[in-house]
């Protein structure tokens, strides 16, 4: 495609385009896809207007530029490449003409359903090739797909669809995941037990196990899609209406729903996958995200795609049947670009190097990383021993609300550096602020990560409440958008991420706010308050600390039962994925006069920094620190 950028002058060329003339830039960049009809404007409003659009009066459908673009000259190559779970069944490979046939065949499906161009459809289901083509077949039909990672809770899924007002609900019997499976149709019946919203529930056959079907509402996909014809010509969609809603943590309790729109997302996911991952026709290109995540709509499903690319996608888990599995998978299927999470890395690190050395890895090209920052020592495994320092590292950092990748590496073409996702990205100018919005021009000092223009693939608001996501994004530093990352720029210009400034956790390269975990936890009967913080923890980057209050009413209960009770809200609530790692029992939390709470100490205790906690005393009782370091110090010793 003629944006793919393939030498470092190139890049370096391409950003100062970017700049100068940012309009022009992305026009030739957007005319490289399928328009229905042409866009006459590129870019209209700027971060102090209410809205940015892009494109804004070209029509298109960003499954025009995904599917049907590419059937006159891939229509037998390779789409999806599908890994099961168990390595002793077989895999699936869906070409372009059967992904777009399956598109367009469970298009019609929906349709009958009496879904509509602007209705949302909310899918909870398991790593299949039927997400992907529930995913476009969504967009298809012009219908805003939300996506809920299937490890959320009935109640989480339940807040996700009240907040989407969702039509139907796609789902499976079950997902496996290693020796795992998860009764997917039985949380989505808990989760719509009381909805006034949804009408239908899709159900995938995964294991076979039995699920109540009510008539009249719930059916099986296979049902479902018997005679529906595999022709569906692409919704005529505005450059700007939405392709999807998805939920991310914030530093208040509520979700938000992360709106992003057909023209913009498109040009900007297409353009970065290829330059990126330096993708070349016949590659086979690996990304381990879950779909349920930004990455996996981003990096699995539509920018591979719109390349004509062949993505692989796994069901399963890295360690099931055996810590080899991600490199069993490689060898196998001769990948050559392999996306994963520093978390993943350092957990298979763990597992020692025999199991790398033990598969031919001769085939990988680039590697990639995403989700938190990559410690230099798992950098360093990844590069010596995955990519037996002949790999590339391509540490990208982005994020759900920036739908696509921001600053990183371009495959081979980059300078690159430990720990460093490096350069932006053409079209991206970071800076960096201090607390009072100060341009920080000197290297090497940490300020707070903004970006000084729009770019296509920008977050467009949040679903329902226009009012947070200026509040979020674009109130705090006018004129920037605001990340809520902290970073660093060296003296050749390439940025360090050093993590978030706001209350959200990043454990395992999933996002949490501590108000969310806090107001489940808070649900425990006997918590009176609680506080949560994220403290360094070897394998997920971040683990969750949690410090509870208890009323004098839970005294007789042993620390595991009040543990366990806590736990379990948390769970239920939203999920396993945000279970404190530990839970530390206190008589009260360090209070300001003012009544907030004091979070920089929290983190110190929960660190395990015991001493010099700064300027205590506009505590209301400083004393509450010492009975915070001495309940610590128990719970390390447990
Ligand atoms: C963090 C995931 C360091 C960061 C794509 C960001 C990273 C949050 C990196 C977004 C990276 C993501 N290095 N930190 N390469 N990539 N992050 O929305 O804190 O799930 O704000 O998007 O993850 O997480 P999200």
């Amino acid at each position: 495609m003629s944006f793919q950028i393939r030498s470092f002058e190139a890049y370096q060329k391409a950003w100062g385009k970017s700049q100068d003339t940012p309009d022009e830039f992305w026009r030739d960049i957007a005319n490289t896809f399928d328009w229905m009809e042409p866009f006459s404007s590129v870019k209209t409003g700027n971060f102090q207007e209410e809205h940015v659009r892009w494109f804004e009066d070209g029509k298109v459908n960003i499954t025009a530029n995904a599917l049907d673009r590419h059937l006159p000259t891939k229509a037998h190559e390779t789409a999806i490449l599908w890994e099961p779970n168990d390595p002793n069944e077989s895999t699936r490979k869906l070409s372009y003409t059967e992904l777009s046939d399956q598109t367009c065949q469970f298009g019609n499906a929906l349709k009958s359903l009496g879904v509509k161009k602007g209705d949302r459809v909310v899918l909870y289901m398991p790593m299949t090739p039927e997400l992907a083509i529930a995913v476009l077949a969504c967009a298809r039909i012009g219908a805003v797909h939300s996506v809920v990672f299937a490890g959320f809770s009935a109640q989480a899924l339940a807040d996700r669809i009240e907040d989407a007002q969702a039509k139907v609900v796609i789902t499976a019997d079950e997902g496996r995941r290693g020796i795992k499976t998860t009764p997917l149709k039985a949380t989505v019946d808990a989760a719509i037990a009381n909805s006034t919203f949804v009408e239908s529930v899709v159900v995938q056959k995964v294991t076979g196990a039995d699920c109540q079907m009510e008539s009249g509402k719930s059916i099986y996909w296979h049902d479902l899609i018997a005679g529906h014809s595999t022709i569906c010509p692409p919704e005529p969609m505005d450059s700007e209406d939405l392709l999807f809603i998805l939920y991310t943590s914030g530093s208040t309790g509520k979700p938000k729903g992360v709106v992003h729109v057909h023209g913009g997302y498109m040009v900007y996911a297409g353009y970065t996958f290829s330059n990126v991952f330096q993708y070349e026709p016949g590659d086979v290109y690996w990304c381990t995200a879950d779909v349920g995540w930004i990455t996996g709509h981003s990096y699995i499903i539509y920018g591979p795609l719109l390349n004509g690319a062949t993505t692989l996608m796994f069901e399963g888990i890295p360690t099931y049947p055996d810590p080899g599995r991600f490199w069993e998978i490689c060898a196998k299927h001769q990948v050559n670009q392999f996306y994963t999470a520093p978390t993943a890395i350092r957990s298979l690190m763990a597992a020692g190097t025999e199991p790398v050395l033990r598969h031919d890895l001769s085939s990988l090209k680039v590697l990639g990383s995403v989700g938190e920052p990559i410690n230099e020592e798992a950098w360093q495994w990844y590069h010596d021993i995955v990519g037996q320092k002949r790999c590339p590292i391509v540490d990208t950092w982005w994020q759900t609300e920036t739908g696509g990748i921001m600053i990183s590496g371009l495959g081979g073409l980059s300078p690159q550096k430990p720990a460093h996702a490096g350069y932006p990205i053409p079209g991206i100018h970071p800076v960096l602020l201090d607390p009072n919005g100060q341009e920080i021009k000197e290297n090497n000092v940490e300020g707070l990560l903004c970006i000084a223009h729009p770019w296509p693939s920008m977050i467009r608001t949040t679903y329902g409440d226009h009012e947070r996501c200026r509040n979020t994004y674009f109130n705090p530093f006018p004129g920037h958008y605001f990340t809520g990352d902290g970073a660093k720029r060296d003296e050749h210009g390439m940025y360090r991420i050093i993590g978030r400034v706001d209350d959200v956790i990043n454990v395992s390269g999933h996002r949490f706010g501590t108000a969310e975990i806090e107001s489940a936890i808070n649900e425990t009967a006997g918590a009176i308050e609680s506080a949560v913080v994220g403290f360094p923890h070897d394998i997920k980057g971040q683990g969750i600390h949690a410090f509870v209050i208890l009323d004098a009413k839970s005294i007789h209960l042993t620390v595991d039962q009040l543990e366990q009770a806590a736990q379990n809200a948390v769970i239920h609530s939203i999920g396993k994925i945000a279970c404190p790692d530990r839970i530390q029992f206190v008589t009260s939390l360090p209070k300001t006069r003012s009544g907030k709470i004091m979070r920089r100490i929290l983190r110190k205790v929960a660190e395990g920094e015991f001493e010099s906690f700064g300027d205590t005393s506009t505590l209301l009782d400083p004393t509450c620190v010492d009975l915070l370091v001495s309940g610590a110090k128990q719970l390390k010793t447990k």
